[in-house]
């Protein structure tokens, strides 16, 4: 039997891919780093299993549902240039079963529930990618994949690494350029952490890919955006190599807040951030002001949720912050929530609204750390049926 399973991790942000310059290729306007996070809490597993016995096209499920794969939509691509990878070589060596003209069987699953509104694209495409990549036995490197991986979700090329980890913007228009690179590997800084607060909102926003392309439509700040970028793609890249914090935490939430920025200068305006979320940030603010120094860094996607970085010796305080003000409806089970910490004693209460949020505010928290790019399991991890359906 040909088949591959494989697992991918998520990644945060801390400089935001926010435009692309073409759309059909994803190519991006600016380049971004990201931290990816341990699979032991957040990952998306695939299967991808080859078989001339099965009827003709291929198929892919998505959580057990099937989805459909468009000629030139995104996973149609990604599939298609892997499948040319492997013609070239079964090409090259002729005693290779054919796999490139095999239909093929996909399915997909995410650990996390979607409801907890954590963007899952980037980890099932690289999932995607990187078990096709190994059924195939390719032998192109994790950043040539993130080509392909990048065409099925921007975001997606630069979880096909693990640690911390660019996606160079390039300059070739057909794209050969644009692709992920590791700045650090995970054992570089294990002692980054990450607290992912889950932020309850009922209204469904609007997506990435068409919110990014309504900014570079109508936004005159993204200009200003672009002009300042590549300096602070330097500057965290020397944060991350010096190990240095307060720099890597400066340039994360100011980046974070340059990028919602942008979103309320496009036209409609896009708001990502709701009460809560600002809230928050007051909070981190006020925690790192009242430190004496900054110990934790925040940052939000195209949503309500937060991601707050910080070193696993700073977990406790900002879990003491969160926690005071921020109930979560259940006890967390985090064992670090026994470690929780008082605030410092000259915390500013007044930045948090009066009588405090109400619990369920923040729905829960994910308290995870640095962690390592695309796994392979064994036959046992499989997803797939006997007859190529999904289990
Ligand atoms: C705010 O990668 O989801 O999370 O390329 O259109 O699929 P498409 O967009 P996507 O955009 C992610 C935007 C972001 C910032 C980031 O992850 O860098």
């Amino acid at each position: 039997m040909y088949e591959a399973t494989a697992t991918a991790p998520v990644n945060i942000a801390c400089i935001k891919y926010w435009g692309k310059r073409d759309t059909k290729l994803i190519l991006p306007t600016n380049s971004s780093l990201s931290v990816t996070l341990d699979q032991d809490h957040l990952r998306s597993t695939t299967t991808s299993r080859a078989d001339e016995s099965f009827a003709a096209g291929d198929r892919l499920w998505l959580n057990g549902k099937e989805e459909t794969i468009k000629e030139g939509g995104r996973l149609g691509v990604c599939i298609k240039g892997l499948r040319a990878w492997r013609k070239q070589v079964e090409e090259n060596d002729s005693s290779l079963p054919k796999l490139s003209e095999w239909p093929l069987r996909i399915a997909s699953y995410n650990n996390f529930p979607t409801a907890a509104g954590l963007a899952s694209s980037a980890s099932g495409l690289a999932a995607l990618v990187a078990s096709l990549a190994r059924l195939y036995q390719l032998p192109q490197t994790p950043s040539q994949l993130s080509i392909i991986a990048r065409q099925g979700s921007g975001s997606a090329c630069r979880s096909l690494f693990g640690g911390f980890v660019a996606w160079r913007e390039g300059s070739d228009a057909a794209g050969s350029d644009s692709l992920a690179e590791e700045v650090a590997p995970r054992e570089h800084w294990p002692e980054m952490h990450a607290l992912i607060c889950v932020v309850s909102d009922a209204k469904k926003g609007t997506s990435s890919t068409s919110g990014m392309q309504r900014t570079v439509e109508t936004s005159t700040l993204l200009q200003e955006r672009l002009r300042i970028v590549p300096g602070r793609m330097d500057a965290i890249s020397k944060a991350i190599q010096d190990k240095d914090f307060e720099s890597f935490a400066k340039i994360t939430m100011v980046d974070s807040n340059s990028f919602h920025s942008v979103c309320l200068d496009t036209s409609p305006p896009i708001f990502y951030l709701n009460d809560v979320s600002k809230s928050i940030i007051a909070v981190i603010e006020e925690l790192n002001r009242s430190s004496g120094k900054i110990i934790a860094a925040y940052t939000f996607d195209a949503g309500p949720n937060a991601v707050i970085y910080a070193l696993e010796e700073n977990m406790p305080k900002v879990l003491g912050a969160i926690n005071k003000f921020f109930p979560t409806a259940e006890e967390s089970e985090d064992p670090f929530r026994t470690t929780a910490e008082d605030l410092p004693a000259s915390f500013d209460y007044k930045v948090v609204r009066e009588g405090g949020w109400e619990k369920g505010a923040v729905k829960s928290l994910i308290h995870t750390r640095v962690g390592d790019g695309p796994r392979t399991l064994g036959k046992e991890d499989s997803l797939l049926k006997e007859s190529g359906e999904p289990k």
